[in-house]
């Protein structure tokens, strides 16, 4: 399994806008990451430094023992499967199965296996019953779950996701949070980016709150809930929970569980 180095990272657009500043981040093998931040913090821009779609005006990303610098995005992309956020830059086959098989037969995966991991991802983000309709006829949530889909039968050890909730119901978000947790328990890592703060609370270990391409706090939900003001610096809002359970003087919490739990608490004593 590889981890990911991001050392010192700074980038800028050829337009001059700078959209990364000084960030590193170092991810284990199998952690389960949040990036959030409010439009334009820089998350999109991070995760394009990850498959080498970007390279680092100045510092160095490194995927394991590969430097991004010294490998090409095809090399990359054994390494890391990336979602895009925007489903139409990724999709170009005429049924979604056939989407889902470009990776796996470009890696180089015989029929057998291709065959294997296209219906396990199919089954996976709930597109079973819809593998041979065509992908622009399906809605763009249910077209964002197929990319998921076709970087899922990849079967790399990195897997970042760009807004992956977005305009999904609650199936979808279900479906999606099983995957990472599936991700996860295989030993693989997976880098998320959403701006639904519960969902990625209750499905990463880990939150990463970057504000103008800068890392602004890095710590599990708990210390990052914990720093109201840094979250309001990023304009991102604390879950609904949490902002509850801090008007009604209970100790932090944004689940239900512990929320009732310290209430039942401060009623007993
Ligand atoms: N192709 C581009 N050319 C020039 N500037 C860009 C380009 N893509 C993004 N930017 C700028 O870089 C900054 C960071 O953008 P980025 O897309 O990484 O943000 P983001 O956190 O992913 O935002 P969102 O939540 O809206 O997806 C913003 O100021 C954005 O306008
Ligand atoms: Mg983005």
């Amino acid at each position: 399994m590889i981890p990911i180095s991001v050392n010192n990272v700074s980038f800028s657009y050829p337009s001059g806008v700078q959209a990364l500043r000084n960030v590193s981040l170092d991810v284990a093998p199998g952690e389960s990451v949040a990036l959030i931040g409010q439009n334009g913090a820089g998350k999109t821009t991070l995760a394009r430094h990850l498959n080498g779609l970007l390279q680092p005006s100045s510092g160095t990303v490194a995927i394991g023992d590969w430097s991004t610098h010294e490998h090409t995005v095809a090399q990359l992309a054994r390494r890391v499967g990336y979602v895009f956020q925007h489903p139409e830059h990724q999709i170009f086959k005429r049924t979604v199965r056939d989407e889902i098989m470009v990776g796996p037969r470009n890696l180089g995966f015989d029929a057998e296996h291709t065959a294997q991991v296209v219906e396990q991802a199919l089954a996976a983000t709930g597109l079973t019953d819809l593998a041979e309709q065509h992908p622009h006829d399906l809605m763009p949530a249910l077209r964002k779950r197929v990319t998921l889909a076709s970087v899922l039968a990849m079967e790399t050890p990195i897997v970042v996701l760009d807004e992956p909730t977005t305009g999904q119901d609650a199936l979808g978000l279900r479906l999606i949070g099983a995957v990472v947790a599936q991700l996860t328990a295989e030993g693989r890592t997976v880098i998320m980016i959403s701006h639904d703060i519960d969902f990625c609370a209750d499905h990463c270990r880990r939150l990463v709150v970057l504000s103008e391409g800068r890392v602004l706090i890095d710590g599990p939900a708990a210390t990052v809930f914990a720093r109201p003001d840094l979250l309001a610096q990023s304009a991102v809002e604390p879950p609904q929970l949490a902002r509850l359970a801090e008007r009604l003087g209970l100790p932090l919490a944004w689940q239900i569980e512990p929320l009732l739990d310290a209430l039942a608490e401060r009623k007993a004593r």
